[in-house]
């Protein structure tokens, strides 16, 4: 049975360091990132104007929103640029059998 708390993001070779891609986790779109090595999970939205965070730049463990370049800590979610302000909520990554799973901090 299937546990909707718990997703697959998919094959950890499927998500090398420097890749990105976008799960949906209870209706909502969840952004899991490898930045070195490490898995991050953030909610794919950003906190100024709701815009997509998959597919901005990740450069020392923070994410550029593209729209109009906030930048989010990818460890805290925490908004390190403006015009965002508020933190993005951020989710568990974690790997099991070679595979990477999103769920619920
Ligand atoms: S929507 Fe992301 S910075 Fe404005």
């Amino acid at each position: 049975m299937s546990d909707p708390t718990r997703v697959l993001a998919g094959p950890a070779a499927d998500l090398p360091e420097g890749h990105q891609t976008a799960v949906e986790l209870g209706g909502v779109s969840v952004l899991v990132v490898n930045f070195g090595g490490t898995y991050y999970a953030l909610r794919n939205n950003c906190t100024h104007k709701d815009y997509p965070l998959l597919g901005g730049e990740v450069s020392m463990g923070r994410i550029t929103c593209e729209k109009h370049g906030a930048k989010f800590e990818l460890a805290t979610g925490k908004a390190k640029t403006l015009p965002a302000v508020k933190p993005v909520k951020l989710y568990r990554a974690e790997v099991e059998n070679g595979a990477v799973y999103v769920s619920e901090l």
